[in-house]
């Protein structure tokens, strides 16, 4: 079996389950000592993946702040951010978004067979575009990240991205924050969509680790045998 990353989930929600507002505005789920805990742990990893959804809705940079971070990355030989990684259908992303012109990094960008041609387009000078399978799988994009040197996997969000790393089990690691409050308004995005998950009442998942983090709380969920305790 191809070797895939070791593959964590981190994602914030409001107690009642929503990522974020029902409208375009970006909502601020967590503080910012946890934003700073998630700068770490993108630092320890060699890329980060985020939905198509995510880059068009957030306009995310997905970069390492912290200036010693960066320098301790560059000491190891590696990039100062990890490589940026997204998945999409329909290849309607703007190549001037954050996503693709920051950082020096490589930029990958999976889509399915049948839009390959469109896509490398769209992104020529900007991503390096992979045929991500028709339909798109994750378990061959992740697959295809660890052919390319990928040992250590964040998934950013959102919803749709981390339903199939769950529903596939995909994961090792989920690391979920819950903000302390609601949202309240069904047309918000959700955490996950509907599906068979591996863990339910049958199967529990096992609580690796519980933080308080000033006024939010961190659960580190046990994914899989391969889990890492810091
Ligand atoms: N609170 C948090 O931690 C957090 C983190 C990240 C995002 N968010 C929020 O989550 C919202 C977006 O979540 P979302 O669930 O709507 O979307 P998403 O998971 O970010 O992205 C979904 C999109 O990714 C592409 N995609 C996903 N799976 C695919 C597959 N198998 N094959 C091909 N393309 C695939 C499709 O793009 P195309 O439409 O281009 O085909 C799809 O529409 C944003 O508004 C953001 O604010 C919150």
């Amino acid at each position: 079996m191809p070797d895939r990353p070791y593959t964590l989930l981190s994602c914030g929600m409001s107690i009642d389950g929503y990522l974020g507002a029902a409208t375009p505005r970006r909502l601020q789920l967590s503080n910012d000592a946890d934003f700073d805990r998630v700068d770490a742990v993108r630092a320890s990893c060699d890329a980060i993946l985020v939905g198509a959804a995510t880059v068009r809705n957030d306009n995310p940079r997905l970069l390492v702040r912290s200036k010693s971070r960066r320098e301790e990355r560059a000491a190891r030989g590696l990039p100062a951010s990890p490589r940026k990684v997204t998945v999409t259908e329909r290849v309607q992303l703007d190549p001037t978004a954050d996503f693709f012109t920051t950082g020096e990094m490589e930029k990958l960008v999976y889509c399915a067979s049948s839009r390959v041609v469109a896509a490398r387009l769209r992104f020529q000078s900007v991503a390096t575009v992979v045929d991500g399978g028709q339909p798109v799988e994750m378990r061959r994009v992740t697959e295809d990240l660890g052919d390319r040197g990928v040992q250590r996997l964040m998934v950013e969000g959102g919803g749709k991205v981390h339903t199939q790393f769950l529903i596939d089990d995909l994961a090792d690691e989920l690391q979920l924050v819950v903000a302390p409050f609601f949202v309240g308004d069904s047309r918000a995005p959700r955490f996950v969509g509907d599906g068979r998950f591996p863990w339910n009442f049958r199967r529990r998942a096992t609580l690796g680790e519980v933080r308080q983090i000033g006024d939010v709380v961190l659960l580190r969920y046990a994914l899989s045998s391969r889990f890492q305790t810091d």
